[in-house]
């Protein structure tokens, strides 16, 4: 009832005012007020791509996008839609979500974070929000990692502090030199500040060949023994990616192993 009459408080004051107001000034009046409303942040970003994600993602777009766009991968599926949903819907996350593609080339792994990106991100890989970076492309020579890394840690401190909600894709992790790997490691813990940023909010993606050896030997495996290729657990895919990646030079496994959902793509 209350709203009722202020309402009604408003209606009747109106022709007053407009009486008492010379046109050109109410049109600035009314100008101001539009522009008030065009910078309250939720009616800007109709307009405009925002921080924070669209919307709000949705669990059943990000799904349907999953099931209609990407062939197989059931595992990858199943742990990305909950992981990234559960993680966008959690107001405050202990740490950064940190997500592991692990395939064979042309699996569809750049393919997966292009959907994870458009499902979060209006603009997806082109949004000013989200952040690729290919190891062969980005940072190529050996002799250089320690400009790289100081470079990484500040791209990533700056944009997580102009977004919280930032999403970092690395290409290749496999190729990857494992100083700049170390680079990385101190934004993906539970830390709930380091220098005064705060990065649990943020998403790391990380995208690599290694283990894909071990992954095809599993899923060979299964087709041998007559089994379907959806009967292939999780867990079958954890036990030999843990083997081949802690084998692998470039050790991305000491720096993700514990802290990442391991989405294996067979
Ligand atoms: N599971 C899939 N479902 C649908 N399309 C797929 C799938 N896997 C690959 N593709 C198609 O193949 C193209 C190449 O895949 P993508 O670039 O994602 O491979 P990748 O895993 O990143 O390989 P690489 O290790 O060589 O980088 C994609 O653009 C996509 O169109
Ligand atoms: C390393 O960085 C320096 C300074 O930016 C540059 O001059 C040099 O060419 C780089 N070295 C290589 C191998 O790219
Ligand atoms: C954000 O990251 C990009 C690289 O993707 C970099 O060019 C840019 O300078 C970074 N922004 C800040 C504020 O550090
Ligand atoms: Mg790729």
């Amino acid at each position: 009832m209350k709203l009722g009459r202020a309402t009604l408080g408003l209606l009747l004051l109106a022709p007053l005012a407009v009486r008492a107001v010379e046109p050109i000034s109410l049109g600035l009046a009314l100008a101001g007020v539009l522009t008030g409303y065009i910078s309250y942040p939720r009616l800007y970003c109709l307009f405009a791509e925002c921080c924070s994600q669209k919307r709000s993602l949705s669990r059943e777009a990000l799904q349907k996008d999953l099931d209609s766009k990407l062939f197989g991968q059931h595992l990858a599926k199943k742990v990305i839609l909950n992981a990234v949903a559960g993680f966008i819907s959690n107001p405050k996350p202990k740490k950064p979500l940190t997500l592991s593609l692990h395939g064979w080339t042309g699996t569809g792994k750049n393919f997966v974070s292009k959907i994870i990106a458009e499902n979060i991100y209006e603009g997806g890989l082109n949004s000013d929000y989200v952040h690729l970076f290919v190891a062969t492309l980005h940072f190529p020579h050996a002799s250089n990692i320690t400009l790289y890394k100081d470079q990484l840690q500040l791209w990533i401190r700056g944009n997580v502090s102009a977004c919280a909600r930032s999403i970092f894709i690395f290409d290749e992790m496999d190729k990857m030199h494992a100083g700049l790997i170390d680079a990385i490691k101190p934004f993906l813990d539970y830390y709930e500040l380091v220098d005064r940023v705060s990065y649990q909010k943020a998403i790391f993606i990380f995208l690599s060949n290694a283990g894909a050896e071990r992954i095809t030997d599993v899923a060979l495996d299964f087709w041998r023994s007559g089994k379907q290729r959806e009967d292939i657990k999780l867990k079958d895919m954890e036990h030999a990616l843990s083997v081949s990646v802690f084998n692998n030079k470039n050790k991305i496994a000491d720096t993700t192993q514990k802290q990442t959902k391991l989405a294996s793509h067979v």
